[in-house]
């Protein structure tokens, strides 16, 4: 028996949270009763799940690794038609973002349809580190460098970056900044709150997945020791 949350998660429904969300809203029956419990218990080979009245089957997990271009979108679709990270990807499996990055970032995304890999990499709790490479549209004060690995007040939280490092000894405007941190806009929202501009901003590395020579808008399977190393202790 599984939890009906980590089942619809494990079937690349939504991440276990959006999951939630869908039994919260009453999309989710058992057997042809709608089941509003997170907890409720399923049988995985018997009962009958539906979403929104359509079958679930478990399905073969896919994971992606894409170096997003610009002017993408990353949700699996956009109302007002602009392209998604999504439509970049041959599958016939129902893959999703894991985070986000915002429509200018570009860079590592990874994309799946193993909601429970999703929730891993996605929660605080398992602190995992994300490297970014900044371009900002001044120079980075000596003091501003330290106030921000030391840490700041954003949204009444103390909020930090683990590192900053200048790219080169000359350019004070490019840094690469590593971060546990996965809230909305992180990134641009600390530089901002002490001046700074964020002009251009890629993801190189998200837990142990590197973007490495991948050219933008491409994408590369992962196989499955390299998915498990998700689950290592070290990140
Ligand atoms: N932080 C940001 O500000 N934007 C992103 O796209 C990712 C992290």
């Amino acid at each position: 028996m599984t939890r009906l949350n980590k089942f619809l998660s494990e079937c690349g429904v939504a991440s276990r949270r959006k999951s939630d969300e869908l039994i919260e809203q009453g999309r989710v029956t058992v057997n042809g009763k709608t089941i509003i419990e997170f907890g409720f218990q399923v049988n995985e080979s018997e009962d009958d799940v539906k979403v929104d009245g359509e079958r679930i089957h478990h399905r073969n997990k896919v994971y992606f690794i894409l170096n997003k271009p610009k002017g993408t979108v990353t949700t699996t679709d956009d109302e007002k038609g602009r392209r998604t990270v999504v439509d970049l990807i041959k599958t016939n499996e129902k893959i999703f973002p894991v985070g986000r990055l915002d429509y200018n970032t570009t860079g590592l995304l990874l994309l799946t349809n193993d909601g429970e890999f999703a929730n891993h990499l996605m929660h605080p709790r398992n602190k995992i580190t994300r490297e970014y490479q900044v371009k900002l549209d001044k120079d980075l004060g000596r003091e501003d460098k330290i106030k921000l690995e030391r840490g700041i007040i954003l949204e009444r939280r103390r909020s930090r970056f683990t590192s900053i490092q200048f790219t080169d000894t000359k350019n004070f405007r490019s840094v690469t900044v590593t971060t546990v941190e996965g809230r909305n806009h992180f990134v641009k929202r600390m530089f901002h709150a002490l001046g700074y501009f964020v002009k251009e901003l890629n993801r190189n590395s998200y837990g142990p997945f590197k973007l490495k020579e991948l050219p933008v808008g491409s994408y590369v399977k992962l196989d499955e020791k390299e998915i498990s190393k998700v689950y290592d202790k070290k990140k």
